[in-house]
């Protein structure tokens, strides 16, 4: 029996396939350093353990609110409120099995069947499957060299049944973030033809340098057409709590929320609880995370620049390395090869571009520590010079 159309049409993830590689050279004993994965090395705060612990000792675990517990949903304001120049509540606030769910969450909330979605090259894997999921359509625009914006092309990719703009910043796969000016530009652009913006905010916590911007605070207009996705997954090393949040109009907020209550009912309300800790220490959490991959970030330009050319990256934890060169020197036929020929010879592992929509590119994350950068950093530079 077959299944459905829907489900036949969702892409393979392929940093899942890297990752059931790694695990089996492991198995068989290699050494691999993994520069693959998404998530900080880092354990889940003692503070958010120990709430959480507490919360499940007090009961916390029945059903409960759909759009979030009240209390995070408070807290989630109040940090938003302390960070921005502008004002929310709590019924701006729903709460969701990570931003994975919000994002899926948000393209149901606002796509007709056959309405277009633009989204910037290089894009993170899920979102054009979220988008198909949601009966949209995938308008994919090249950004510019340097991986900003390119508003010119956005524009030209405007149709009659053109609904958003999905926009992620800091970026992943490429760790840019978007300055005030562009995203002001793109917020006329999304008012003059009545857009949606989905500003994937996933990283908005880890940026080293210049300032974080989401367009959500640049107009009372704007913030209404913004829906934000927001996440514990990076900022608080919290990627197992499955805690992600939507920022956006009562109105947005009240829809999801129906819908929400149909597909899983709410989000387990201990995590939540972790969450809110979270955020009531979120400067003790942040702090040491940002010094400590600021480090990293530097480390890893430093070396991986000698041997790819490569754009510094201001936020998020990744670099995108332009392999061209050894493409043109008939050294690997394209990314995916690339990344078998370094897993292979140079026991590491990393993403092809091509799985964000970009030939000629490799994701590394500097998600490892320094002692296993350096030595990756050794590993690369003495297969790239045989
Ligand atoms: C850009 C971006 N958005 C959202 C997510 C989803 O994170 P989570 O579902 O853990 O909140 C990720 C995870 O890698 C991501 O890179």
């Amino acid at each position: 029996m077959d299944v459905s159309n829907r489900m036949s049409a969702i892409a393979p993830s392929g940093s899942i396939a890297i990752a059931a590689k790694i695990s089996k050279l492991r198995k068989s004993g290699e050494n691999i350093i993994g520069l693959n994965v998404g998530e900080p090395d880092f354990p889940a705060p003692d503070q958010v353990i120990k709430a959480t612990t507490k919360a499940l000792k007090e009961g916390k675990t029945r059903y409960s609110l759909v759009r979030g517990e009240d209390g995070l949903r408070e807290e989630i304001a109040n940090y938003y409120n302390r960070k921005y120049p502008r004002t929310i509540t709590e019924a701006n606030v729903l709460v969701g099995n990570g931003s994975k769910q919000i994002i899926y969450n948000a393209f149901q909330a606002i796509l007709n069947e056959g309405d277009e979605v633009i989204i910037p090259i290089p894009y993170w894997v899920t979102i054009p499957e979220s988008v198909k999921l949601a009966g949209g359509v995938n308008v994919l625009v090249d950004s510019k060299e340097n991986f900003h914006l390119d508003l010119k092309k956005i524009k030209a990719k405007i149709t009659p049944r053109t609904k958003a703009i999905y926009i992620n910043t800091p970026n992943n796969p490429t760790g840019i973030v978007y300055t005030k000016e562009e995203l002001i530009e793109l917020g006329e652009i999304a008012k003059e033809n009545n857009l949606f913006i989905v500003s994937d905010e996933a990283y908005e916590a880890l940026v080293y340098d210049g300032t974080f911007v989401t367009p959500s605070t640049l107009s009372q207009d704007l913030f209404d057409r913004t829906i934000c996705i927001q996440s514990f997954s990076k900022t608080f090393c919290m990627t197992g709590f499955r805690i992600g949040y939507m920022i956006a109009s009562e109105n947005i907020i009240a829809h999801v929320d129906r819908f929400q209550g149909h597909l899983c009912g709410n989000i387990a309300p201990f995590s939540q609880y972790g969450a809110i800790e979270a955020l009531k220490t979120d400067k003790q959490i942040v702090s040491p995370l940002i010094e400590e991959m600021r480090k990293r970030r530097d480390l890893s330009y430093e070396l991986f620049s000698k041997l790819f050319p490569c754009h510094r990256p201001e936020g998020a934890f990744y670099l995108f390395l332009d392999i061209k060169p050894y493409i043109e020197s008939g050294l690997v036929r394209d990314s995916a090869h690339m990344v078998d020929y370094l897993i292979d010879n140079a026991k590491v592992a990393l993403v092809p571009g091509s799985s964000f929509g970009q030939e000629g590119y490799i994701r590394l994350a500097y998600t490892a520590n320094q002692k296993e950068i350096k030595e990756a950093f050794t590993r690369i530079s003495e297969v790239l010079k045989a």
